[in-house]
This record gives structure tokens, C-alpha cells and sequence, in this order.
């Protein structure tokens, strides 16, 4: 103690000789505001009086612990120009009294640049105070958070208090300095906190023979959402006039509570009727909300959030929704009603543009009949005919037939695909053999057959005959 005193007078009494060593500094850059207090810490007897000059190159503003009242009696602050001429800013702090419960950091920082601050941490020793909360009978709450540590913040008046933490009703835990940590500035932390630390407990702590203590009821926040979904995650597509229910289910760990909330375009009018269920199995819980709309109009449609929360966790998941005025089909060709294909081609599709609603029933014809049904190389797939091995005979009339029966809609297209066949020559050469030598000047009708999609041109041309042996003479 006697040591403590020590520094606290050195402190105090200091502070006029620090008045004269800042004066002597005129490079100091002051690019954080100098206290005249040398030591990170000082501790001070209750009743004391508390004396801290600050000076700064701009205006000064102070932080007190959350214990010091800001009433002008017991707290008093005087700011000054300083400096030879009077370039420094000066703040002066006076506690007249100082209590146990102004135990706390002070810091002195820039009005302008609060990030700049010095801090000086003051503990008020009163024998009759070791604790600076004081607290009535019940037990404080403290929350056991998801990966954060437990504060059981029962800080001292006097940082050589020996204080010891005990689990209700006899159990002392002692400070390991790894998961259960002391520090007479925050109290106990318990850096991973486990289902050990449920329960009543309290921070002890003897005086002179007086044993005080602050108690603390610890509590579990349980706050994990593990997963919430719709049950449609693709857009809805709706009629006007048709019902609508969407559910939105959060599964979360076992004890938690969660509050699920919808955002929707009807809100501002209560267009839905929203019922929740809760079941809860032996792992985790299911929340169920069921969102329901009885007759939808037009003015509903848009996106339909559910948002979930659970303590300071929140989660959310929306699906868009579209109300149709009445049901539709939309048919058109992608580029003209002739279309081209390839004999030899490895597939080709035939799919028109196709928009309609509600899912409509597709047939596609070939020349009037069923496409499936005439050949094994044609399929449907989706909104689409694919034939495979594409063959000249594939050339002809596709019609698709678009119906939604419940709706008595109907539409049709057809498409005339053109099968290209490259042209082959049917003979393997000129008709004639080998012409041999023809006489000068006698005729001769040479002929060739062709085909192909569209029909081919053809165009004759002429080679001389190779050279035979020496007799040479080449003749057409
Ligand atoms: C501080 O002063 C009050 C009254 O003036 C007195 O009751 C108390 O015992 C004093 N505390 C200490 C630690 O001297
Ligand atoms: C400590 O306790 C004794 C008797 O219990 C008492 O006489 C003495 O004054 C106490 N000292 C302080 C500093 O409170
Ligand atoms: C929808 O909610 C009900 C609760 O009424 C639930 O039993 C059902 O499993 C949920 N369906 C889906 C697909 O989420
Ligand atoms: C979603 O759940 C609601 C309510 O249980 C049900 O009426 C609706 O048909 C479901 N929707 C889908 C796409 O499963
Ligand atoms: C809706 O959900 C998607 C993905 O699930 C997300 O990207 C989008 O931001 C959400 N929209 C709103 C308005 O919340
Ligand atoms: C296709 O539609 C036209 C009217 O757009 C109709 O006259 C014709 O009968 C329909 N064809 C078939 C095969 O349904």
C-alpha cells in the first residue's frame, strides 16, 4: 500500500513539476494530447483528491468511467491556453473527492480527433468498497454469447485484491491466466465458456475479515439459425383470383427461440393470413410460417420476404411472385416458318418461342401427324422437337399444338423445315466408259446425273488427255 501512496503523491505532486518539463519541450508534437500523469496507473485512497493535467496542441475534451457523475461538485474541469504563447491548449481535472466508484480509465483526447487520446487508469481503494459495483440482493445477468467470452465484471478497487470466482453453491474456480483469466480492470473471463458456466456464480472477495461478493446469474443466449427456406425457391407464377401459400421454415438449435417476420407487397393492407408451428425434435427446432393469401389480385404480386430473427442473429430468404390477369399462351417462330437443316446433321432442334400460363400441353405433328409416333428419331424435349440423324425425308410440315384444356386455350405454329441434301453425282463418271479415240469432227453426248437439296448447278469442264506414250497429240 505504502508504495501505492507513493505514486499516487508522485502523481499529484507532479503534476506542477510535468507543468514546467512540457514547457521545456518545444519539438513535443503533441500528436496525441500529454498527460502529467508518467504512469499507465495510479491508485488513490477514497476521499483523496484527483488532480490530471492534460495539454494538447488543440482543444481537449475528457472521458470519464461510467461511474463519475458529471455534477460540478465532486468533478471539475479547467481548460487554459498554456505555452509560452499560449499555443497549447490545457485541461485540468479535479476530484475533489474521489469514491470508489470513479475507479476507471480517464482519458483526455482532440475534441476533433477523438482517436487521439492518453488514458490513465485510477483506482479508488476503500476497504469498505472492494468492488466498484455495488449491488442490491438479486444476482446481475450476464449472457453466454456464440463464440464470445464470458465477463463476469466484478473489477476491483484495488488491483491487488484477491478476489476468487465461485460456482453455486461451494465450487471456487481458480484463474488458470488461459480459459478462466482475472483481471482486476474487467473482472473474470472465461475465454470459451461451456455448459459449466450455466448457473448462479459469484465474484468473492475478503477485507480485513469482511467477505463481499457480487453475484451473477449466467444465461444462454441461444441464437443459432441453422437454415430457413421457402418451400418454392423458383419464382411463383400465379393467376388472379387463385390462392396463394408460401412456407417458410427455420430450423434452429434446440432451446432457441426465433421470430419470423414477412415482407410482402400487400402488407400495408394485411392481405395475408400468416399461422406459425412450432416442433421441436431432440436436436433442434423447426418454426414453420405459412404465409397464405385466399384471392390474389394483381396489386399482390412482387417479393415475398421471410425474415428471420433470433437475438442479435437474422436471416432472410424471398421468393418473387407474379399474378397473371388471366391465363396466356404466346407462340411465335424464333426466325421465320422455314427452316433449314442439313442431311447428316447430328441433331436439330425446332423450338419456337413459347411463353404461357399456367404450364400448357404440348403435342408436336409432322405433316398432320404425331412426330413421336412416325419416327424413332424424333423427340420432345420441353417446348422443343428434336430430330436426331437429320435425313432427307425429315423435310415437311411441323406444326406444334399448344392447349391448355382447363382454360380452353389453344394455339398452333407451323414450321416448314428444309432438309439440304449436298449434291452427289449419280453416275461414277461420264456415261461413256472410256470414249477411246473418236474420229475429228464426230459428235458425241456425253451426260451426268445429279441431286441434291436445294437442286445443284452443273457445269462441265475440260481436261486435256494425258500424253500416251511418244505418239502425244492430244485431241477433244
Ligand atoms: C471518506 O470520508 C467519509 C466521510 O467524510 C468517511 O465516512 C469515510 O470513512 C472516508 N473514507 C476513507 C477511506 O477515509
Ligand atoms: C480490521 O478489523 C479490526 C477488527 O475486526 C478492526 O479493529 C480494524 O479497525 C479493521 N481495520 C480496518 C482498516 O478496517
Ligand atoms: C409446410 O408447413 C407444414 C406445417 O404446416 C409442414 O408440415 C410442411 O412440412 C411444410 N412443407 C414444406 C415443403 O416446407
Ligand atoms: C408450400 O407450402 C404451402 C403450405 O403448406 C402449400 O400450400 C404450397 O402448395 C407449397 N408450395 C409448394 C411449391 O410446395
Ligand atoms: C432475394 O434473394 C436473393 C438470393 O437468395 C438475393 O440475392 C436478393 O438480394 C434477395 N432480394 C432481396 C430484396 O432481399
Ligand atoms: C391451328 O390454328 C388455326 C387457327 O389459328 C386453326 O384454324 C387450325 O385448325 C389449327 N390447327 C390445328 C391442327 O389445330
Amino acid at each position: 500500500m505504502i508504495c501505492f501512496i507513493f505514486v499516487v503523491l508522485c502523481g499529484l505532486s507532479g503534476s506542477a513539476l510535468a507543468k514546467g518539463k512540457v514547457e521545456r519541450e518545444p519539438k513535443g508534437k503533441f500528436s496525441v494530447p500529454v498527460l502529467d500523469v508518467k504512469s499507465r496507473q495510479l491508485v488513490l485512497e477514497a476521499n483523496q483528491t484527483l488532480t490530471i493535467h492534460c495539454r494538447g496542441r488543440w482543444e481537449l475534451s475528457w472521458v470519464f468511467p461510467g461511474g463519475v457523475a458529471r455534477d460540478k461538485e465532486s468533478v471539475q474541469l479547467e481548460d487554459s491556453r498554456c505555452g509560452r504563447q499560449s499555443q497549447h491548449y490545457c485541461s485540468q481535472l479535479i476530484i475533489s473527492s474521489a469514491q470508489a466508484q470513479h475507479t476507471g480509465s480517464f482519458r483526455c483526447r482532440y475534441s476533433h480527433r477523438t482517436r487521439r487520446q492518453s488514458a490513465v487508469y485510477i483506482y479508488v481503494t476503500d476497504r469498505q468498497r472492494p468492488f466498484v459495483r455495488e449491488q442490491n440482493k438479486s444476482p446481475d445477468v450476464v449472457y453466454i454469447k456464440e463464440s464470445q467470452p464470458l465477463v463476469f465484471p466484478c473489477r476491483v478497487t484495488n488491483p491487488d485484491a484477491t478476489v476468487s470466482l465461485v460456482k453455486f453453491p461451494d465450487r471456487e474456480l481458480t484463474p488458470d491466466q488461459r480459459n478462466i483469466v482475472w483481471n482486476s480492470r474487467q473482472g473474470f473471463l472465461i475465454r470459451s465458456p461451456t455448459y459449466f458456466y450455466i448457473g448462479l456464480f459469484s465474484c468473492k472477495t475478503s477485507v480485513n475479515g469482511t467477505t463481499h461478493s457480487l453475484s451473477y446469474l449466467t444465461h444462454r443466449q441461444v441464437n443459432k439459425i441453422m437454415e430457413v427456406y421457402l418451400n418454392s425457391t423458383s419464382p411463383v407464377q400465379t393467376l388472379q383470383g387463385d390462392s396463394l401459400a408460401i412456407n417458410c421454415t427455420v430450423t434452429a438449435e434446440w432451446n432457441s427461440r426465433v421470430s419470423i417476420s414477412w415482407d410482402y407487397p400487400g402488407q400495408v393492407n394485411r392481405a395475408a393470413i400468416i399461422s406459425r408451428r412450432i416442433m421441436a425434435s431432440k436436436t433442434h427446432m423447426v418454426f414453420y410460417s405459412i404465409l397464405s393469401i385466399p384471392k390474389l389480385h394483381r396489386s399482390d404480386r412482387g417479393l415475398y420476404i421471410c425474415r428471420v430473427t433470433s437475438g442479435p442473429v437474422s436471416r432472410e430468404t424471398n421468393v418473387s411472385v407474379t399474378v397473371y390477369d388471366r391465363p396466356y399462351i404466346r407462340l411465335t417462330p424464333r426466325q421465320g416458318a422455314i427452316v433449314e437443316a442439313y442431311a447428316g446433321q447430328k441433331s436439330y432442334r425446332l423450338s419456337p418461342k413459347l411463353r404461357a400460363f399456367p404450364a400448357p400441353e404440348i403435342i408436336w405433328l409432322k405433316d398432320g401427324k404425331v412426330a413421336a409416333e412416325q419416327c424413332s428419331r424424333y423427340h420432345v424435349d420441353g417446348n422443343s422437337l428434336v430430330i436426331r440423324d437429320v435425313a432427307k425425308e425429315d423435310a415437311g410440315k411441323y406444326t406444334i399444338l399448344v392447349g391448355i384444356q382447363e382454360h380452353r386455350l389453344y394455339q398452333n405454329l407451323t414450321l416448314s423445315l428444309v432438309v439440304n441434301v449436298s449434291p452427289g453425282i449419280g453416275e461414277k463418271a461420264v456415261s461413256l466408259q472410256d470414249p477411246g479415240s473418236l474420229p475429228q469432227g464426230s459428235r458425241q453426248a456425253p451426260h451426268c446425273s445429279s441431286h441434291g437439296v436445294p437442286p445443284p448447278h452443273i457445269a462441265w469442264l475440260w481436261h486435256p488427255c494425258p500424253p500416251k506414250g511418244l505418239s502425244g497429240g492430244t485431241r477433244a
